[in-house]
């Protein structure tokens, strides 16, 4: 595996791939990997011949008082186990050379709507990072594949949302979220969390499990399952962002004759801010 610190680099890389007729895959990361990650990376490889991913901690997408400066960064453990997973090419570059006029940005991708609801709410000018940061790679790597994880499910629906306006040429993949054996969804930051939050984070999951139950069932009052799982995740000590179901495909609210649903969650235990969701079939509205 090359390890590569400039855009000419990857530049090059990939072109010489191009030419002999191959196809590219590209999963972007900001590091610490774990075995989520090494999930989106064996799907990729399904995708192409070659495999490029990037670690990049980008300081975009995170807000002033969020963890950007104790993001936990591993690069010499994450060369590690991207060569083991059989990567092509690391693209590992720092702020300038992402951002070559920073702190003055003043090209950025918003896909409005889907950016200020839900955790946009919370993080606000977050999914303009993200976006912004996701064109810049897409463009740099120029991949004929991407996977992101559905653990961010608004992160891959704004993405999705992005690649369709500006018509990018890269196809979009979802990946599975990877749980511990209690549940709870792999995330480095699941690190912040002490032994006793540790405990407490898979009710999340949980809950997310009741709302499928219900709904699956044929229930369809969002707003009384919402609030209900709410007071139960703040009760065990969480401090609740939000508990909503939506629409799967434009996370807008749904109607009752709405099946394709999904079930988010995002709530802080001490210093973690720990997100996640299930995707929901609707059953038959109970008219009871
Ligand atoms: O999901 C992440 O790790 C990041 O948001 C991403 C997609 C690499 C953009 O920085």
């Amino acid at each position: 595996m090359d390890i590569v610190t400039t855009i000419a680099a990857v530049r090059e890389r990939v072109a010489a791939w191009r030419a002999a007729g191959e196809q590219v895959a590209f999963v972007p990361t900001m590091g610490n990997l774990h075995a989520g990650h090494i999930s989106l990376i064996e799907l990729a490889r399904r995708h192409g011949q070659r495999f490029v991913a990037s670690i990049f901690v980008n300081p975009m997408q995170f807000g002033p008082n969020e963890d950007f400066n104790h993001y936990p960064r591993t690069p010499g453990r994450d060369a590690g186990m991207l060569a083991e997973a059989g990567c092509d090419l690391m693209f590992q570059p720092d702020v300038a050379e992402m951002y070559p006029s920073a702190p003055d940005i003043a090209t950025r991708v918003e896909v409005p709507g889907l950016s200020t609801i839900l955790c946009g709410e919370f993080r606000p000018g977050h999914f303009e990072g993200v976006a912004t940061v996701v064109a810049k790679l897409f463009n740099i790597v120029q991949p004929d594949v991407a996977v992101f994880g559905e653990k961010d499910f608004q992160q891959l629906t704004v993405i999705r949302r992005m690649v369709a306006d500006l018509c990018l040429p890269v196809r979009i993949v979802g990946a599975p979220t990877m749980r511990e054996a209690d549940g709870l969804a792999m995330s480095s930051r699941n690190q912040y969390l002490d032994a006793t939050q540790r405990g407490l984070a898979p009710r999340l999951y949980a809950e997310l499990q009741r709302a499928v139950a219900v709904i699956e069932g044929g229930g369809r009052d969002f707003a009384a399952l919402e609030s209900a799982a709410t007071a139960r995740l703040a009760a065990a000590g969480f401090q609740v962002d939000y508990f909503a179901v939506r629409r799967a495909a434009d996370l807008q609210l749904p109607q009752a004759d709405d099946a394709e649903l999904v079930a988010l969650v995002a709530a802080r235990l001490g210093r973690a801010r720990l997100i996640d969701n299930l995707r929901i079939v609707a059953g038959p509205p109970r008219t009871t």
